[in-house]
């Protein structure tokens, strides 16, 4: 059976973009391998957060993930920091990646030149997350198209450790979606889709109340001429919200183009807030009971159990390939 495994940083506010571009091929993804979902509380400090709002989100984040569809039977959900080896295994592979590469980095750059101050962490970050997904042997990593950079770097990694000491790591393969890998912001199609966007007219949050979804779509920008056409190049406004209905309904964008012929964009921002409302409402609905329980909880606990087992034996492999002395 494949491994999978995957990881979103608790940083608040997870939105669609995350929903269609990661979240629902989790879910999908766990019917035909063996997955691992991680809430990856050691990535979110790489940037300054709050440590009453950075509990409350790792544990809003899990139930999140089960609210979606995970299922904790047949999936391990877990928290990154509790099992200690992704924070040994990451300053392993810290060691074997180079300060070049990690300089390449787009997302690295990104943030940095928006911050005053960045940390060491944020540098080394995606050795961090070479390290999560290395760990536990997975075949296959479902992302957004954002990720497709570091997931090369963790390729590389993975490469030259065998190379250098004995085939050690199984060299994953990315998951992007063909349709949904970049859900762009409502306010400007060049731009993606994000939770921490100043504005947040930018993007719908999972957890956005009706109402809300409804006028942050009202005022979406649209494109000149009032067709709705499927067209990246000329049309970028319509066609990222024409990929949304698509992903909600399960529809193609033929279908889509033909359900709309002859349709105004009124119409269709009205039938797409409709969609957005009735697909979110059962995750919102059931987050709400699973937020009230003690089951996110449980399901956490048993999580890290499971995932420090498998994380075993990877990791004293490497120690005793590297020529650690053994204790
Ligand atoms: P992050 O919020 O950065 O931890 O991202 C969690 C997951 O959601 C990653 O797999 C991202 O690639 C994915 N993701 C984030 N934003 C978008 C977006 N706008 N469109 C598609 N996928 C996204
Ligand atoms: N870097 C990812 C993001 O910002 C989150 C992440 C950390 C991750 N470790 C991972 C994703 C391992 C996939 C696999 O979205």
């Amino acid at each position: 059976m494949k491994r999978v495994f995957s990881g979103i940083q608790p940083s608040g506010n997870l939105t669609i973009g995350n929903y269609l571009g990661a979240m629902k091929n989790f879910v999908r993804l766990q019917h035909e391998a063996q997955c691992l979902f991680c809430v990856v509380d050691l990535h979110a400090i790489t940037v300054p957060q709050d440590p009453a709002a950075l509990r409350q989100n790792s544990r809003n984040l899990a139930a999140l993930y089960l609210a979606a569809g995970i299922d904790p039977e047949k999936s391990i959900v877990f928290i990154q920091s509790h099992v200690p080896a992704h924070a040994e295994l990451g300053w392993l592979l810290q060691c074997i990646a180079y300060y070049g590469e990690l300089g390449r980095m787009t997302q690295f750059k990104d943030k940095a030149a928006t911050k005053d101050v960045v940390t060491a962490g944020l540098f080394t970050y995606p050795a961090l997350m070479a390290a999560d997904i290395l760990l536990y042997q997975a075949d296959l990593v479902p992302v957004g198209e954002d990720q497709k950079q570091h997931l090369e770097l963790t390729r590389d990694i993975a490469e030259r450790f065998n190379h250098r000491f004995g085939d050690t790591f199984v060299v994953p393969e990315p998951y992007i979606p063909k349709v949904g890998g970049r859900i762009m912001s409502l306010e400007n199609p060049e731009k993606k889709m994000s939770k921490s966007d100043e504005s947040q007219g930018a993007y719908i949050a999972i957890l956005d109340p009706p109402d809300v979804i409804r006028k942050k779509i009202s005022r979406a920008v649209t494109d000149s001429d009032k067709e709705v056409r499927y067209d990246i190049e000329q049309k970028p406004a319509v066609s990222n919200l024409m990929t949304i209905f698509g992903l909600f309904t399960d529809m193609t964008m033929e279908q889509v183009t033909e359900h709309f012929a002859g349709k105004g964009y009124g119409q269709f921002k009205k039938e797409l807030a409709e969609v957005v409302v009735d697909g979110l409402a059962p995750v919102q609905a059931r987050y709400q009971e699973l937020i009230a329980t003690d089951e996110v909880d449980r399901v956490l606990r048993t999580g890290a159990e499971r995932a420090r087992d498998l994380s075993r034996q990877t990791l004293a492999t490497v120690k005793e390939r590297l020529g650690f002395l053994a204790e």
